[in-house]
Parts: structure tokens; C-alpha cells; sequence
């Protein structure tokens, strides 16, 4: 138990073999899968250890209320349970090499891939600062409150700063409310140079973002993870209320159900223009698509694109080759064109 709510879960290898299967870099993710009332669904979990450890991962995860697959790992999974991972991937990594000083900016369960950055650069004594910055509600919710100090023991270039939104009645003697432009730049000197990750709800983020805005500092300075919106529940084929308006846009063909249909231009409000993405489309047909974050992250939705031309604003998950060979985000792409995909 980190908090009441957030475990940590600890994999190991399957096979009797003593080590795992694969290595991995700080700041990236497995893809896990469950089967849950007879569907597949899929979940991405920053690993929260450091690669250092051979003999196994941490996935630190928190309960979601209402949470289909966090529910299910913290009722129903018992010590011994295969689990069936893909991964580690993400870009949102850090290995030392990369800068001389970092600034970990996270909120709530956020802090999972600051906190394996942070093991391995101190295991590794890296020489550089690393500015731990973290926020959270209450001292209920500091998720990793023990093990922290102990990393800060061992290193002191890690220098930690907790803030707290809600610590009234509580004895929290720390930093208190949310994270500041004033407060920010007295507690990182030189902010504006240093290489900065930030990951926590997406309130925070849009108010760290505005914060560097404010300050001048290139959006690319900041490198950020996020980790997925409240998704709508995927529709059931044959269940899906028809839409009132017939759809006006491109037609996508999912080649290997033999099925089209045209993308509807009035989905999303706000979209400009606003278009249906491809894997909204293959939702309300039943094709089937998998899916885990739906923000361009996971790459679990990555599908063929044999024909046409999309539009995808995050394409963080696609690596040189899948875009040589025209894999596309399906929850991201939307279609300029025609399109033919290979699902
Ligand atoms: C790259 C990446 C890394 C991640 N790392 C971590 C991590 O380290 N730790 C971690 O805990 N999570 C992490 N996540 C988030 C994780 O993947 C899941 O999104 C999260 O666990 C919620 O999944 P779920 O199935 O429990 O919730 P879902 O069923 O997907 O629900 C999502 C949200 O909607 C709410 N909701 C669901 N149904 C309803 C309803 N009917 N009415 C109202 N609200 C509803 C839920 O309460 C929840 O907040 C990461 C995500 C990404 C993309
Ligand atoms: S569902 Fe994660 S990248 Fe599309």
C-alpha cells in the first residue's frame, strides 16, 4: 500500500527464469491486458523501479473509482496471477545522458515514472541536479511519502519539494497549494535552461504549461506525459444509438471485416474541422480495435493504413518504421480522405 488508495504491484518473471525478459529505459511503460466480462482490455502502467533491478518491474497503480481495469487488479488479482504484458515503450524517458540537471514535475499518480528516474539516476550517482517537484491533495495521498527520504539519503543532488492543495487538519508543516510561477522559479534557478518532464492530472499540467508560457520557455523545453482522459465507454456493435444527421465525411474501409462507413463531421465539439476518429468509427461498427490510453501514447491502436491520408495531432507512439510503413494511431487518425485500413 502507498496510500489508500495506490498499490504497488510487483512483476516477475514467469518462466523460472531469475531475470526478465527484456531491460528498459526510465520513464516507460507496459501495456497490460485483462480479459474483464468477456472483453479484452488494455492499460498502460509507468514502470515506477529502476531498470537496474533485472529480477523484476513495479507498476504503481492507483483505484479509479468507477476504474474498469484498476478495480480488477486491486480486487481480484492474487500473488501468482500471469499477466499478460506488452511493452516497456514511451518516450518520456531519462537517462542522464540526455541533460545535466532535470526538473520532474508530477501530481498525483503522476509520479510513477519520475519516481524510476529517480532510483536509477541516484543508483547510477549521477553528478547532475534533479529537481523533484511533486503535488498532491493531502498527506494521505503522497504516494511514495517513505520512500522518498530514503532516495534523498543517498543522494544529494535530489532535491525534493512536496506541495499539498488540501493539508487543512492535518500536521503537513510543507509547501502548501498549487504549483506557482513565483514559487516555481524560486525553486528551480535557471528554469528556463534545464530540461523538464511533467506528468499528473491534467488540470496541473495545463497550469505548469500556461506557467512556461508565461515565462517565455518553448513548449518543446517540456517534455510531457499524460495518462489518458475520462474515456467514453466503447459502444457495442449493434447497440449504438444511430446518430440523427447521416454522416457527410470521408468513407473508411476496415478491409479485413469487409466493412465502410463514412466519418461524421460533427462528433466533437471544438474540433476544427470537427471529424470522427478512426477508432470512434470502428466502435460504432464493431470492428474491434484495441485500445488502452486514446491519446496517442500506448501505440495499442496502431492499425495499417493500406490507402487515403489522416490527420493525427499526437503521434508520440509511432516509431520511424511504423511511419516508413504507414502504421497509423487509430485514436488519433482522422481521415482527410478515403481511407483503407487494414482491420
Ligand atoms: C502512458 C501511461 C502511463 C500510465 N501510468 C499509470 C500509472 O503509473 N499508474 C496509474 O494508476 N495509472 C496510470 N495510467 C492510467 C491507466 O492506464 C488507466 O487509464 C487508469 O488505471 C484507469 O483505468 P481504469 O480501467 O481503471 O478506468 P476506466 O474504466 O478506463 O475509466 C477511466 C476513468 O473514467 C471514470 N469512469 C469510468 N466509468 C465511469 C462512469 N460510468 N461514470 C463516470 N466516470 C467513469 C473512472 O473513474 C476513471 O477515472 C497510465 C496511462 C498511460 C497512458
Ligand atoms: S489508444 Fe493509445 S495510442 Fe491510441
Amino acid at each position: 500500500m502507498e496510500t489508500p488508495t495506490v498499490k504497488t504491484f510487483r512483476l516477475l518473471p514467469s518462466s523460472d527464469d531469475r531475470f526478465l525478459p527484456f531491460t528498459f529505459v526510465p520513464g516507460q511503460f507496459l501495456n497490460v491486458a485483462f480479459w474483464i466480462g468477456g472483453a479484452k482490455m488494455n492499460r498502460s502502467y509507468s514502470i515506477s523501479s529502476s531498470p537496474n533491478e533485472r529480477e523484476f518491474v513495479d507498476l504503481t497503480i492507483r483505484r479509479e473509482p468507477r476504474g474498469a481495469v484498476s478495480r480488477h487488479i486491486d480486487d481480484l488479482l492474487k500473488v501468482g496471477d500471469l499477466i499478460e504484458s506488452g511493452g516497456p515503450v514511451g518516450k518520456f524517458t531519462f537517462t542522464g545522458k540526455e541533460a545535466d540537471s532535470i526538473v520532474l514535475l508530477s501530481g498525483g499518480v503522476g509520479i510513477t515514472p519520475m519516481m524510476s528516474i529517480s532510483r536509477y539516476l541516484t543508483e547510477r550517482s549521477w553528478p547532475g541536479d534533479i529537481f523533484f517537484i511533486y503535488s498532491c491533495r493531502t498527506p494521505a495521498d503522497f504516494i511514495f511519502a517513505d520512500k522518498i527520504p530514503v532516495l534523498q539519503r543517498l543522494n544529494p543532488k535530489l532535491h525534493v519539494t512536496v506541495t499539498m492543495s488540501k493539508p487543512d487538519g492535518t500536521d503537513w508543516k510543507g509547501a502548501r497549494g498549487r504549483i506557482t510561477k513565483e514559487w516555481l522559479t524560486q525553486l528551480v534557478p535557471d528554469l528556463a535552461s534545464r530540461r523538464c518532464h511533467l506528468c499528473g492530472p491534467p488540470a496541473m499540467m495545463d497550469s505548469v504549461k500556461a506557467i512556461f508560457a508565461e515565462l517565455g520557455i518553448p513548449s518543446d523545453h517540456l517534455k510531457t506525459e499524460t495518462f489518458g482522459a475520462v474515456k467514453p465507454i466503447p459502444a457495442i456493435a449493434g447497440t449504438t444509438a444511430k446518430p440523427t444527421a447521416p454522416a457527410t465525411g470521408p468513407l473508411v474501409t476496415f478491409s479485413k471485416n469487409s466493412k465502410s462507413a463514412k466519418v461524421r463531421m460533427d462528433l466533437k465539439v471544438g474540433d476544427s474541422p470537427p471529424r470522427q476518429s478512426i477508432l470512434e468509427l470502428s466502435e460504432e461498427l464493431g470492428i474491434g480495435i484495441e485500445f488502452s490510453c486514446r491519446v496517442g501514447t500506448c501505440g495499442i491502436c496502431k492499425v495499417k493504413m493500406t490507402s487515403g491520408d489522416v490527420d493525427m495531432e499526437v503521434q508520440d507512439a509511432l516509431d520511424a518504421n511504423d511511419k516508413a510503413t504507414n502504421i497509423i494511431l487509430a485514436c488519433q487518425a482522422k481521415p482527410k480522405s478515403d481511407v483503407a485500413v487494414a482491420a
